[in-house]
């Protein structure tokens, strides 16, 4: 075994989904730095432009995960132009916090139909795929919220939790055609997706006290879990979650007994 390219994916096709911003924009430059050959892909397409050019050779396409349509046309298009897929990353992801007596129809549905049949429909169709080459790595999102929540994540929480099942049944599904899936779950990022919280410092501190290294994660420190999961690294790992979330869920923080 060469040890030193155990992290390497040279010549591989890697689509990163969310790529235009935060976490999946980090995927795509460490991914690419690692020798995949990079697709970004995002609902906005000026953003995930943005990145691609900053990555040589890679290709930006537009894509809303939430319309099966959309997700089946990526992939025919990527299958088309590269002739294999070998490493899907899917980031999108979106969060509207209320507490479940006030939330609204409509935002269910747009909460639901982003993260959750969002992720499905990416699963499915790069499933697909990977299941006929007998080959191939899918990263999906969860979060820390899968496991625990607070007041005003119930709904994001039930993606998040969902997002696990769902890669676990595709894992256990397509494991005898060499597809891993896995999961990420991060704690807190700091991304356009967070910055709400960041305006608020007793929030924001709140979130860094709470987890045992006690700060946020730069997106850049997601990479790492990425890599790992999509190289030949974790040949062996499937149907698993990696929690990226600093000790998070480790300890319950609630107080420090005195030692
Ligand atoms: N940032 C955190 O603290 C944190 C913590 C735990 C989990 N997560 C999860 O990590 C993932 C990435 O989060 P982030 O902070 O990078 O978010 P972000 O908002 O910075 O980036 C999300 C990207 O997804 C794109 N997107 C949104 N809706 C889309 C759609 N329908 N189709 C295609 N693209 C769409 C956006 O344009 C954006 O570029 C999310 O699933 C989030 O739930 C984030």
């Amino acid at each position: 075994m060469d040890y030193q390219t155990l992290f390497r994916i040279d010549g591989r096709v890697v689509v990163v989904i969310g790529a235009g911003s935060g976490i999946g924009e980090a995927a795509a430059f460490g991914l690419a730095a690692h020798g995949g050959r990079v697709v970004c892909a995002d609902a906005n397409l000026a953003a995930a432009q943005r990145v691609a050019d900053q990555i040589t050779g890679a290709r930006a396409f537009v894509v809303d995960v939430s319309q099966s349509d959309s997700v089946n046309a990526l992939f025919q298009s990527v299958q088309a132009e590269y002739g294999k897929l070998d490493v899907v990353v899917t980031t999108p992801g979106i969060n509207v916090r209320k507490p479940i007596v006030a939330y609204q129809d409509d935002e269910f549905e747009r909460v639901i139909s982003v993260n959750l049949k969002g992720t499905f429909n990416v699963l499915r169709a790069a499933g697909r795929l990977m299941a006929e080459q007998k080959s191939g790595s899918i990263i999906a999102f969860s979060s820390i919220r899968s496991l625990t929540v607070e007041p005003g994540q119930g709904v994001y929480a039930a993606t998040k939790s969902g997002i696990v099942q769902l890669v676990r049944a595709l894992a256990a599904e397509l494991g005898p055609q060499g597809v891993r899936v896995n999961a990420v779950a991060p704690g807190v990022v700091e991304t356009p997706l967070t910055s709400p919280i960041k305006s608020r410092p007793d929030w924001y501190n709140a979130y860094a006290e709470k987890n045992v290294l006690r700060r946020w994660a730069a997106a850049e420190e997601m990479i790492g879990p990425v890599v790992f999961l999509a190289s030949d690294a974790a040949s062996y790992v499937t149907g698993t979650v990696l929690f990226a979330d600093g000790g998070w869920t480790a300890a319950d923080g609630r107080f420090e007994p005195p030692l």
